[in-house]
């Protein structure tokens, strides 16, 4: 037998067994006579003792191992002396006396040393993922990553959903990203599109009477990388036929609100708040605000009215807002603080960030002071109080809202506003159905062409579509985009009409979507669904910095694997197999 226990098992229960275990050596403690290798698997540590004068030949071979060799040892499980307790360890009331030892395997010395703390950079750490994934903490968040996904399947499984897969290689499904393209060999000049997400598929499934779907799915975007967006990620992606938006959002926070408790013991709130999106971006700034601390947007724009303050005047004149935040306590700041505090809002998008600082007496300390009136402002300002910082942006409301937001959630992490600690679910409701993009001079859409506009602001769709409001829901936890989905449209006619708004012609959309209208002229059930970010999700329940630490071999933020070295060249053959010559110059 390769082994009898894991690592991590032993406890004082088993002294005076004889075990086998195998593994890595972790570390080893050379005393002369006397030498001790901490053994690692996926379970833990269990100290090895090898005594020169109890097992000379097992002795002499321990001495030559190194870090990370791996190893087998057979031996006796006794008592350590008190002195020699570990309290640390779940092993450390036993140690295994070996009696033999065999090298199953060398190691060259490691690039980084395999320990929770490590100090090597992310590059490295991704070039050895497979060294990285061997750290504890890897194991951990890999095996909670597996936990999560069977307790969710359970749950699906048990509401009656059907897990069904979709295909990988298929058509362009628009999410608001770039597609990844494959060539097909056998069909020349054409591509297939790698899925933004299973969203065609999933309606074609409710047609096909499938009535409750899910698929733990692969997604790809070729978009910008952040912290929280990867090129290829993993969405729980749910359908439903015959339901209303009630019966989404309530499956949806029964099963977030299981898996926090299942997997980490977080009971969060029961029902989860819920805003409209006109709301959150009016209090926040962003429709995925961060709700572990204070800090909404205070609206001075009534104010500005009669403030001499030009610039504030002839923004609100104009259709613009003034909005502000007040810093608690902020009246201490430095100039050369306040002074960065302006360079961050301008690098956001800001012209400018107009500071005032409320002394005692609601006196005001700023460069526009003279312009203010501070009995007035103090009536505008129920929140802010002699000590604090006022920071006003004046711009279009999209300007206002975009820097304040940002600005809010860096104030969250400068001054340390935010609850560490704290879980902070919400629904965002009542998105509108579109947006202007004024670069390209067209309707855009803000969740995806396939939402629902709410049957009372249908008449909008001919008189006035930024009026629309669709039939969409964001789940949003601590400052992330947890999930998103909506209700469907199922009549072709009012798909048609949609296509139309966005300025995709008919000829278009028939050869794009076809499929799709075709399938809702043939009885189409009502139907909706939602798709949660699973890595996000993943990223939040293991409280890791980015959403590469829960994705076992993720990309780069150049989304490159320094792994395997994909995307790579590859040969003038195989190119020309796929009918394909690269022209173009990057
Ligand atoms: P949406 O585009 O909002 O909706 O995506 C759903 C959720 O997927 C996660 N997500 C990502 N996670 C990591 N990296 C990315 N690049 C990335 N992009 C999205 C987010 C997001 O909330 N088909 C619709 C859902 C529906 O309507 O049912 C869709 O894909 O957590
Ligand atoms: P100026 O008159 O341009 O020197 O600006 C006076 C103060 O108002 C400076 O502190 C600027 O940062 C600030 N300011 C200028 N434009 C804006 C704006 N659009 N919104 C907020 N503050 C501004």
């Amino acid at each position: 037998m390769i082994r009898t226990h894991r690592c991590g098992e032993l406890q004082k229960a088993h002294v005076g067994q004889t075990v086998t275990l195998s593994g890595w050596v972790h570390g080893r403690r050379d005393h002369g006579g006397i030498l001790f290798i901490d053994l690692r698997d996926r379970q833990g540590l269990t100290q090895i003792v090898f005594d020169s004068e109890e097992q000379a030949s097992a002795h002499q071979i321990a001495s030559q191992v190194r870090n990370e060799f791996v190893i087998q040892i057979s031996g006796c499980i006794t008592l350590r002396p008190d002195d020699s307790i570990n309290p640390q360890l779940p092993t450390g009331e036993i140690e295994v006396r070996a009696t033999s030892i065999t090298i199953l395997n060398e190691s060259k010395p490691l690039p980084f040393a395999v320990e929770d703390e490590t100090q090597a950079s992310e590059s490295i750490r991704l070039k050895y993922r497979y060294l990285d994934l061997r750290r504890p903490k890897m194991q951990q968040l890999l095996a909670l990553r597996s936990n999560v996904a069977q307790r969710i399947r359970g749950l699906l499984h048990e509401s009656g959903f059907v897990e069904i897969e979709t295909p990988i290689l298929t058509k362009s499904t628009p999410e608001g990203a770039r597609d990844y393209l494959v060539p097909s060999r056998v069909n020349p000049s054409e591509f297939f599109a790698l899925p933004q997400s299973p969203q065609l598929f999933k309606q074609l499934l409710m047609v096909g009477g499938v009535d409750r779907y899910f698929q733990i799915a692969r997604c790809f975007r070729d978009e910008d990388l952040r912290l929280d967006r990867q090129p290829e990620f993993t969405q729980i992606d749910l359908e439903l036929s015959f339901v209303e938006q009630e019966d989404i959002l309530n499956l949806t926070e029964h099963l977030i609100r299981e898996v926090f408790h299942h997997a980490q013991n977080i009971q969060l709130q029961n029902p989860f708040p819920r805003y409209t999106y006109d709301e959150v971006i009016t209090q926040y700034g962003t429709d995925k605000p961060d709700l572990r601390f204070d800090l909404p947007l205070e609206d001075l724009s009534e104010f500005s009215k009669s403030s001499d303050f030009k610039v504030f005047r002839t923004t609100v004149e104009s259709g613009g807002l003034v909005k502000g935040l007040v810093v608690k306590g902020g009246a201490e700041f430095t100039r050369s603080r306040v002074d960065h505090f302006v360079d961050v809002a301008k690098d956001m998008g800001a012209k400018g960030l107009a500071w005032v600082k409320i002394l005692e007496n609601w006196k005001l300390d700023s460069v526009i002071a003279k312009f203010l009136n501070a009995e007035v402002l103090q009536q505008y300002l129920p929140n802010a109080q002699p000590g604090d910082l006022l920071l006003c942006v004046a711009d279009t409301p999209f300007i206002v809202h975009q820097v304040l937001g940002r600005l809010r959630t860096y104030f969250g992490e400068e001054l340390q506003l935010i609850q560490t600690d704290s879980w902070q679910p919400l629904w965002i409701l009542d998105f509108p159905m579109f947006e202007y993009d004024e670069e390209t001079e067209r309707y855009v859409s803000l969740h995806h062409p396939f939402t629902s506009p709410a049957q009372d602001s249908l008449p909008f769709l001919d008189t006035d579509p930024l009026k629309v409001r669709a039939q969409a829901y964001d789940l949003v936890l601590n400052g992330f985009e947890l999930g998103g989905g909506s209700l469907r449209i199922h009549s072709a006619a009012l798909q048609q009409q949609v296509f139309d708004l966005l300025g995709i012609q008919k000829e278009e959309a028939r050869e794009k979507f076809g499929f799709l209208l075709e399938a809702l002229e043939l009885g189409a059930p009502p139907h909706g669904g939602i798709a949660l970010g699973f890595d996000r999700l993943m990223m939040l329940l293991g409280k890791t910095e980015s959403i590469r630490e829960v994705i076992p071999f993720p990309k780069t933020q150049k989304a490159q694997c320094p792994l395997t070295e994909a995307p790579s060249l590859v040969s003038q053959n195989q190119l020309k197999e796929l009918f394909i010559q690269t022209t173009w110059k990057a």
